[in-house]
């Protein structure tokens, strides 16, 4: 069964037009899976619907039409408790690492806040938790007592992910994690994106508008192209054969990563 499956869900906001106002479509008829340890990459120009998908199937958003089913369960009917369930089973991780991290939160606090509001693990624990959870992202105790503030964007964003991976979910939604990071410092979150989805098991959906780097990530990837999704398939069969000019268009980008072969 699909861990995610969107179907037919729609996105319409209300629009000012002169004296009326009017529904605008962001996102039209979207379907697709998202399948277990697969990484789906989803990718589009700026505007095209992609973060408000992500956020219909967080839950933080709701579909004017059609439906979301994480797990098999329809996010708009379940109920409080089946909604803290699956909130546990995904976590986000957003593009601007620095306005996800509170300021005056210590990095401790930070990464094990998840665990104090689902109530998983004791106080005293905490420490040895968020050390375990550092050590994974590649960054180590000293981190524990100082501020976002004493760290590079790429560390930042190593602790949005450690944080993230603090409920053991099962699938991460990655919106353009890397998009705000110096080339060499992204292409190093993407390599830790890669290792710990292999040891963990993750289920990836990643966000970009970077053709190359879905394409380097991705399993399978679907294209978005103002509010709608044109083309999707496996992710080398479509790089190799896009049918749509719009997908040709975007796999013609060249790299901003340095990526591994
Ligand atoms: N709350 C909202 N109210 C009205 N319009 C919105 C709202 N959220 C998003 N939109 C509009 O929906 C469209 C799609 O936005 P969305 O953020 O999903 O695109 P995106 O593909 O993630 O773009 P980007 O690459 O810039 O992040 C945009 O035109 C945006 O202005
Ligand atoms: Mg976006």
């Amino acid at each position: 069964m699909a861990l995610v499956e969107v179907d037919a869900v729609w996105k319409t906001y209300p629009r000012r037009a002169g004296l009326r106002t009017e529904e605008h479509t962001v996102v039209e008829d979207v379907s697709l899976t998202i399948e277990p340890g697969e990484t789906l990459g989803l990718v589009g120009e700026s505007g095209s619907g992609k973060t408000t998908v992500a956020r219909m199937i967080l839950g933080l958003v709701a579909p004017s039409r059609g439906s979301v089913r994480v797990d098999g369960l329809d996010i708009a009917r379940a109920s409080r408790s089946e909604l803290r369930r699956l909130r546990r089973q995904m976590q986000p991780v957003f593009q601007d690492p620095y306005a996800a991290l509170n300021p005056r939160m210590k990095v401790l606090d930070i990464v094990t806040e998840p665990l104090a509001i689902h109530g998983i693990a004791k106080r005293p624990a905490f420490r040895a938790k968020a050390v375990e959870l550092l050590r994974q992202v590649g960054l180590d105790e000293s981190a524990l007592g100082r501020h976002p503030h004493e760290f590079s964007g790429g560390q930042r964003q190593r602790i949005n992910i450690a944080r993230a991976l603090a409920l053991r979910p099962q699938l991460l939604i990655l919106d353009e994690p890397v998009s705000a990071l110096d080339v060499s410092v992204g292409a190093q979150i993407v390599n830790l994106l890669r290792s710990l989805q292999r040891e963990h098991r993750l289920t990836y959906l990643f966000i970009s508008h970077s053709m190359p780097l879905v394409r380097y990530l991705s399993t399978r990837i679907a294209v978005m192209e103002r509010g709608r999704l044109v083309e999707s398939g496996e992710a080398e069969a479509l790089c190799a054969h896009p049918r749509q000019p719009y997908t040709q268009q975007l796999l013609a980008a060249t790299p901003e990563l340095p990526l591994p072969a």
